[in-house]
């Protein structure tokens, strides 16, 4: 690490932030060290408005399913909304949304809060109640927000679908969830077009594969024509317009599931995420005080869809908790041109930007292709603290990020999660911590982020391994829905000692102590930010039943995306060259577009006679990770089965 800069936190900050200095966050580890409970039942109390204060803090009896604040009860929105508006800042912005034209509309708090309750009450005459599932499949809108939280008014689960993910997809999640209604919009708009959301439902839905699903609610985004189903669907503008704007919040124990969030792991189809309301809701918001330094007139942004997790903990949750002023973006980074983040954040004088390095690096590109976007031609004075999240964050990127967007006055704060972890896990502090370019620092206080070996024992600083967490924490995932075994296999495997395992390989500065992350240690790949499993993507490929014999999928590393998807596959037809493999590989991308989404298209694809197996018949996939990297292949090929065919996958379409 000796050779990158490092930047610490300026007197100012150290100063004024939630955590001041190493000392402040130092005593705060202390306090977690000394009484774990008591620190977390602590921050709860603070956070949190309880309508039943919890008297028993962690429950760990059915470890690893474990229980926080149990028998306390809340409201997610109440905490969201009713108590702001009770505090008197009913009249401050909450959201700023702006459309993909630019066009912007503000809302109050104490608008927002009647928007929720309409549509809360609106879903409760649709007899929908508590614990019953509702999937989300909207656009970046304020319609979007609202219908998270009018499901946590009333204690119905959410399931956020990303509105990228197909048909299968989405037919996918409803069935898993046995979801009862569905909110969507017509069409959503982006980059200049109208997208179908509302057509992709009717085909989710067709052949009666959703039994349990009563309702689709569509919210009117572009007007654009569309299917209509009598009986089953229903407009979110004529059943809100009936709808009272006063709506008692439902009370639910700490433990009641807020939402499930399907998120892609090593084997199968993508699992459901668990979250509670109690402890998810107290990290949400103290990550966002803490690692954001949210205050009073901060201009918070986010530019996460709120169908990822980042969307979820970082502007439907975390700034609300907090009744800050947040901003929603309907469009795409590169619309009109690449400058739009930084004319928005010119416009909007925002102080907090958080965003992905994949972003980061295509504005990077853009910026150096065409000077006018380059964001010194923009006013971006408003910044205080900038933050990254989803993947590594290379120190040039990182570099840049800070200099030519944060003027190099700005703290970065490299925030590492995961959808199961609910909010940040390891990252830096801007009032406290030290930055180095590429490391995301140091566990947030009380989070026992550790290293060890495949039998869970503490490796040196300096030497990699296995990320795990050793103690549970109340954001902590709770289960897989429905699936309580994979759960444990998943997160918590015997041979390590009850820790849970991230998935990631990371390594600690000799020095330092700070994480950097390595990189999944599973079959995961993280392309943009957009985890995926390669064996989803294999299914879609070999459910290509009329050409695909054999497919096998890996990742390699991608300047811009961090992580490119690379498909061998061998077709029940004779391997193609030239016009004709470029043809059968746009329509294998068009195929897994079609089955999973277009995130999740290949950006090669090779052909060959087989694919290299050993002798016993095992897919060698180092030796296609060295293929996919154009490495010459130095692994032992002894052992392949048909050492002619690495030359056949040499040529990527
Ligand atoms: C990766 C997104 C390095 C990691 C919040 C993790 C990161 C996966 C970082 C979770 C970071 C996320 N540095 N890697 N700051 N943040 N990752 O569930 O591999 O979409 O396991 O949650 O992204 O992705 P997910």
């Amino acid at each position: 690490m000796s050779t990158l800069n490092t930047y610490a936190p300026s007197p100012e900050w150290v100063a004024n932030a939630h955590v001041k200095g190493e000392a402040g966050y130092a005593a705060l580890v202390a306090e977690a060290e000394k009484d774990y409970a008591g620190y977390w039942a602590r921050l709860a109390r603070e956070l949190v408005t309880w309508q039943t204060p919890f008297t028993k803090t962690l429950n760990d009896s059915e470890a690893p399913f474990f229980k926080w604040f149990e028998d306390g009860k809340l409201n997610v929105s109440y905490n969201c909304l009713d108590r702001h508006v009770e505090a008197g800042k009913g009249d401050k912005t909450a959201l700023i949304f702006e459309a993909d034209d630019g066009s912007v509309t503000r809302v109050t708090y104490a608008e927002l809060l009647a928007k929720v309750s309409q549509l809360a009450n609106a879903l409760k005459a649709r007899g929908i109640q508590k614990g019953d599932r509702v999937v989300i499949y909207m656009p970046m809108s304020v319609e979007g927000v609202v219908a998270m939280q009018a499901c946590a008014r009333i204690g119905a689960t959410h399931s956020v679908v990303f509105g990228g993910f197909s048909a299968q997809s989405l037919r996918d999640r409803i069935q898993d969830a046995g979801a009862v209604a569905l909110i969507c919009a017509d069409e959503q708009q982006r980059g200049g077009k109208a997208l179908p959301l509302k057509a992709i439902v009717d085909e989710a839905l067709a052949d009666n594969s959703c039994p349990t699903l009563k309702d689709v609610i569509v919210y009117k985004r572009t007007g654009g024509s569309i299917a209509w189903v009598e009986g089953r669907d229903l407009w979110l503008h004529e059943l809100m317009a009936v709808a009272s704007t006063t709506c008692a919040p439902e009370w639910v124990e700490a433990e009641h599931p807020l939402f499930l969030l399907y998120t892609s792991g090593s084997t199968g189809k993508p699992k459901g995420v668990q979250h509670s309301s109690g402890g998810y809701l107290l990290h949400a918001a103290l990550t966002t005080k803490w690692t954001f330094d949210l205050k009073d007139d901060d201009i918070f942004w986010c530019t996460a869809d709120i169908g990822w997790v980042t969307g979820h903990s970082y502007i439907t949750y975390g700034p609300l908790a907090l009744g800050g002023t947040e901003i929603v973006f309907e469009g795409v980074p590169t619309f009109p041109d690449a400058g739009r983040f930084w004319q928005m954040i010119q416009k909007h004088k925002v102080s907090i930007f958080y965003t992905a390095p994949t972003a980061i690096r295509s504005l990077i590109k853009a910026a150096e292709t065409n000077e006018a976007v380059h964001p010194k031609n923009y006013d971006l004075s408003s910044l205080r603290l900038l933050g990254s999240v989803g993947e590594p964050i290379n120190p040039a990127a990182w570099e840049w990020y800070h200099q030519h967007v944060g003027g190099g006055r700005c703290p970065i704060v490299d925030t590492f999660w995961q959808t199961e972890t609910g909010g940040h896990m390891i990252t830096p502090l801007p009032g406290v911590t030290t930055l180095v370019p590429g490391s995301c620092t140091l566990p947030f206080p009380g989070i026992q982020a550790a290293i060890v070996d495949e039998t869970g024992n503490d490796v040196p600083n300096g030497q990699g391994g296995i990320l795990v967490v050793k103690k549970p924490w109340p954001s902590m995932i709770r289960t897989i829905w429905g699936d309580p075994e994979r759960f444990k296999k998943s997160y918590y495997p015997s041979e390590l000692k009850g820790y849970y395992l991230a998935g990631d390989g990371a390594i600690r500065d000799a020095e330092t102590g700070y994480f950097t992350i390595t990189g999944r240690i599973d079959d995961v790949l993280n392309v943009s930010g957009h985890r995926m499993g390669t064996m989803e993507i294999e299914s879609a490929l070999v459910s290509c039943t009329e050409l695909v014999a054999e497919a096998a999928v890996v990742g390699r590393p991608d300047d811009t995306t961090g992580e490119a998807i690379c498909a061998f596959v061998v077709l029940k037809r004779p391997r193609p060259s030239g016009d004709e493999a470029k043809a059968i590989a746009k329509q294998l991308r068009d195929h897994v577009a079609k089955e999973i989404g277009p995130i999740a298209k290949p950006k090669d694809i090779r052909f060959g006679d087989n694919l290299p197996k050993t002798r016993s018949g095992k897919i060698m996939r180092r030796l296609l990770r060295s293929v996919a990297k154009g490495e010459s292949v130095t692994q032992d090929t002894s052992t392949l089965e048909n050492p002619a065919i690495l030359e056949q996958l040499g040529q990527a379409y």
